[in-house]
């Protein structure tokens, strides 16, 4: 098995690049990724000499760098590369519809041009948009109703994506994942932002009441959900991954509070973000019937771990916090171009 993962600098990529390496011997990977402020070298330097591993800085949204990450041929290609942060694309959405979309669309027609190439595009629950407190949660054929400019170009590319599964007969398979936590996480996220900063006692902003629901899986599930996806899920089909464990955001930062031993004065309600799903929820029940998957965490015990892993790896977070991280990658990068 020849796999493009593109975004595997990122959080989630970098993870299921390390999956892959260890769980699959026989197979090679290829990481295509921009680099962007969310792509860390440091995330796979302990994979990078690894010989069935190579890298490629591109843009998933310019077709001659897909195709020169592709000139080797290809069996299959799982796309993590997007960008994530739904307060950026409040910022300015302009690069999420370039990335998110106009990328994703220019992945599926490589695959396409290519022929015989599978592709998982990794999608999110954020597309279905809020529930209600009462409502059920989400399955595979909840309405799409995105809120924000980032979870409505990410229901864009998951519609492109099927569309040229129907149209084209290109195998695609589409996953929609809950909130993701766990090693290597940009700490601009919930759960990484409130660690680090609980550990250099600064203030832990809550976004309005902080009563919104999220519905948490570690990142190792959904990663193995993904290559469950790869191997056995059907062209065509969406599968939804989740690990049942709703939790109100304020229960999450007093958790983390009292897992580091910091001070509950930390907690500072700030502004709420515009237009703030209330509620995330998703029912796994395709996948785990399907795919024969099933998460392995506990929220509680998978929280405490990702404590203990942040607490362990300063020196992975506080150059990224302090920006210094971007000079090591330049100097990294020009090293292997040179
Ligand atoms: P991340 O922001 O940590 O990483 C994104 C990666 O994509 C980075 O390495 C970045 O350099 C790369 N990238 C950005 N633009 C690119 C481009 N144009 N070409 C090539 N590479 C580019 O993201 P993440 O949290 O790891 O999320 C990965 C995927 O999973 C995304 O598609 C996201 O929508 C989806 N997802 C995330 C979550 C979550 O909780 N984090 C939940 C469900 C789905
Ligand atoms: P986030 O990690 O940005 O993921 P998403 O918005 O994609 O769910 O945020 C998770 C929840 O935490 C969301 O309800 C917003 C809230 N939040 C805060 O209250 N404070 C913060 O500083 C951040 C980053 C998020």
């Amino acid at each position: 098995m020849r796999l493009l993962v593109t975004g595997g600098m990122g959080f989630i990529g970098s993870n299921f690049v390390r999956l892959v390496l260890r769980e699959r011997p026989s197979w090679t990977v290829i990481n295509l990724d921009l680099l962007t402020y969310a792509g860390n070298p440091a995330n796979l330097a302990d994979v990078e000499r690894e010989p069935r591993y190579s890298f490629v800085r591109g843009d998933i949204a310019n077709a001659a760098d897909v195709r020169r990450a592709l000139v080797a041929g290809c069996d299959a290609i799982v796309n993590f590369a997007a960008e994530t942060h739904v307060d950026r694309s409040i910022e300015s959405s302009e690069i999420f519809l370039r990335t998110n979309v106009v990328g994703t669309t220019t992945l599926v027609e490589a695959a396409r041009a290519l022929g015989r190439c599978r592709v998982v595009h990794v999608s999110t629950d954020e597309v279905y948009g809020a529930l209600g407190p009462d409502d059920p949660p989400f399955t595979e054929t909840s309405r799409f109703a995105p809120t924000s400019p980032y979870a409505a170009t990410k229901g864009a590319a998951d519609l492109l994506a099927l569309a040229y599964a129907r149209t084209f007969g290109t195998d695609v398979v589409v996953t929609r994942c809950s909130n993701n936590y766990g090693p290597y996480q940009f700490p601009e996220k919930l759960v990484p932002l409130m660690i680090t900063n609980a550990i250099e006692g600064k203030r832990l902003p809550v976004y309005g009441d902080g009563l919104q629901v999220r519905d948490w899986i570690h990142v190792e599930d959904h990663c193995t959900g993904l290559l469950a996806a790869l191997e056995h899920g059907r062209a065509g089909q969406e599968y939804n991954f989740g690990a049942r464990a709703e939790r109100i955001n304020l229960d999450v930062v007093r958790r983390i509070v009292g897992l580091i031993g910091a001070s509950p004065d930390l907690v500072a309600h700030v502004a709420d973000r515009p237009a703030h799903d209330r509620r995330y929820a998703v029912l796994p029940d395709k996948a785990e019937r399907e795919l024969g998957w099933r998460p392995r965490r506990s929220f509680d015990e998978g929280l405490a771990e990702t404590v203990r892993w942040y607490v362990g790896n300063e020196r992975w977070w506080r150059p990224v916090k302090d920006g210094s991280y971007r000079d090591f990658y330049r100097r990294w990068y020009e090293e292997r171009t040179a």
